[in-house]
């Protein structure tokens, strides 16, 4: 982590640096509790030739439920697509009914795990400790957390914008190692809403992100109703290097057209 910074002041600040050269680009999909077995079957038979031509500057996760990761597996073998958990315990084994831990997701071939959503910080009450506990454990066993940060519209309105994500990611990244990392900026007002985010002010947030948590190198996405309609013009932004996606990744034509995004001609 960088040094903590002062809130008052970070709205007012440009980030200035440019994009990394050594930033990869992560097409996350997160498929929330969809999709069962034969759903997963059919999902990968159509959307495998739907990327076999893919540039080779970005990266695919899917984020099935756990029920589905053995399915997703072994149907998207072979096709450069990483699996991610939608969560994970921060212990290795207990009496934790419910719960799956690092080392079982290992045991899948499971490569990320996303930490922090919104949807479990509201309904399960998630806090940043646990959120954290969860993020270090991953980290123990080979996991790369996806870190979740995101203000609700409330908290927008009222201009605390900053101080909400900034408090997310010092007490979330406590002990965390930022080099085996992606943060995901998700307004919670931009999920599941159709409101995308307008793709200039989440290139801001990222960029304040990337700041806080002081690595260059860090990879941060934007989540939040991102579409086909709406990917060209997010990806064009310097300080978004992906993008974490709900209902458009459920449709293998639309999150094909996603993952071949339209990168940018260069200047
Ligand atoms: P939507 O893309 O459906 O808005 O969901 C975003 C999200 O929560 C991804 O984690």
């Amino acid at each position: 982590m960088g040094p903590a910074l002062d809130h008052g002041s970070l709205a007012l600040i440009a980030y200035e640096s440019g994009s990394s050269e050594v930033r990869q680009t992560v097409i996350a999909g997160n498929w929330k509790m969809h999709m069962s077995c034969a759903e997963t079957r059919s999902f990968a038979a159509s959307f495998r030739p739907l990327i076999a031509n893919l540039p080779d500057d970005r990266q695919i996760v899917l984020a099935p439920p756990f029920t589905a990761i053995p399915t997703l597996c072994r149907h998207l073998e072979g096709a450069g697509v990483a699996i991610a958990a939608q969560n994970v315990h921060w212990e290795d084994q207990g009496a934790y009914t419910g719960m799956v831990s690092a080392p079982m997701l290992v045991e899948h071939g499971v490569s990320h795990a996303i930490v922090g959503h919104s949807e479990p910080r509201k309904y399960f009450s998630e806090s940043d400790e646990q959120i954290n506990l969860r993020a270090r454990n991953a980290q123990r066993h080979g996991l790369i957390p996806i870190l979740c940060v995101g203000e609700s519209l409330d908290q927008r309105e009222a201009q605390e914008t900053e101080r909400v994500i900034h408090r997310q990611i010092e007490q979330g990244l406590d002990g965390v190692d930022p080099l085996q990392l992606i943060v995901a900026y998700e307004p919670i007002w931009a999920i599941g809403t159709g409101k995308t985010c307008p793709a200039e002010e989440a290139n801001r947030v990222c960029g304040l992100i990337r700041r806080w948590v002081g690595q260059e190198d860090l990879v941060v996405q934007y989540g939040g109703s991102v579409n086909p309609a709406t990917i060209d013009g997010l990806m064009a932004q310097e300080q978004i290097d992906g993008v974490l996606v709900g209902g458009a990744s459920l449709d293998p034509i639309s999150f094909a057209r996603i993952v071949n995004y339209q990168a940018p001609v260069p200047a």
